[in-house]
């Protein structure tokens, strides 16, 4: 049997949520903890790969050697750092969880509390799967997730064509064990013309299942 090897090849990989300021204090988030993002770095890197992995505040840290690590903040820094890498990556992988919204000014001294009701004008983030799955190129391959709660698997697939990506991988929170802070996931894979469903794992289980999935894509 051979070895299943990503040797010579280069991976973008995008993790973590994205943090919006608001003011110097406070900022919008979400509750990805880059488990899933962290674990796939970590198998592609052992299996041979250079990991490229721009990584949103989460408190988790990588161990493979092979792992390079651009920490942002914001979707806006997430965009411009893999930007810079993604024209020389084979493979993007993108797990982060982004804010699609933006508070639209961030205030420079912290908004003291005043009457009893506050809004805060949001302005659309860049869609970094989308952009980037406009300048594609043939060799490129690229993995998106989603988290759906309703109709899963007609808007993972309407995202796989819209973002102009090979492959999606599938969590349902409605799946118990799935999805944020979980040390578990159950994923669907979906490609243009098939579709796969694995059982409850752990994350690591998880990300083994997704790059074997795209080994196989690129090499088999
Ligand atoms: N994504 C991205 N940049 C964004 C938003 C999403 O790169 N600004 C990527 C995510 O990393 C993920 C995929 O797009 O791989 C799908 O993200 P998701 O939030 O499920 O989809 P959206 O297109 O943002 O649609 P919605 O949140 O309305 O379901
Ligand atoms: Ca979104």
């Amino acid at each position: 049997m051979t070895q299943k090897s990503f040797n010579g090849k280069t991976v973008l990989l995008t993790a973590g949520p994205t943090h919006e300021p608001i003011d110097p204090v406070r900022f919008i988030g979400n509750h990805s903890t880059g488990k899933m993002g962290y674990a796939l770095a970590e198998c592609f890197a052992a299996m041979g790969a250079k990991v490229k992995l721009v990584s949103g505040p989460t408190n988790l840290q990588t161990y493979h050697a092979n792992i390079k690590v651009k920490h942002v903040l914001t979707a806006e820094e997430m965009y411009k750092a893999v930007l810079k890498y993604a024209e020389a990556a084979d493979v993007w992988v993108f797990a982060a969880a982004v804010a699609d919204y933006r508070p639209k000014t961030v205030a420079d001294r912290k908004i003291k509390k005043a009457g009893d009701e506050l809004t805060i004008e949001l302005v659309k983030n860049v869609d970094i799967a989308a952009a980037l799955g406009r300048q594609k190129e043939e060799w490129q391959f690229s993995v998106g997730f989603a988290l759906e709660t309703d109709n899963e698997n007609s808007n993972a697939r309407e995202k796989l064509r819209k973002k102009n990506l090979d492959m999606i991988v599938l969590n349902s929170l409605n799946d118990p064990g799935a999805g944020f802070a979980h040390d578990t996931n159950k994923i669907t894979i979906i490609e243009e013309h098939a579709t796969h469903s694995f059982e409850l794992k752990s994350k690591k289980e998880v990300a083994q299942d997704i790059v074997n999935l795209i080994w196989e894509r690129i090499y088999g």
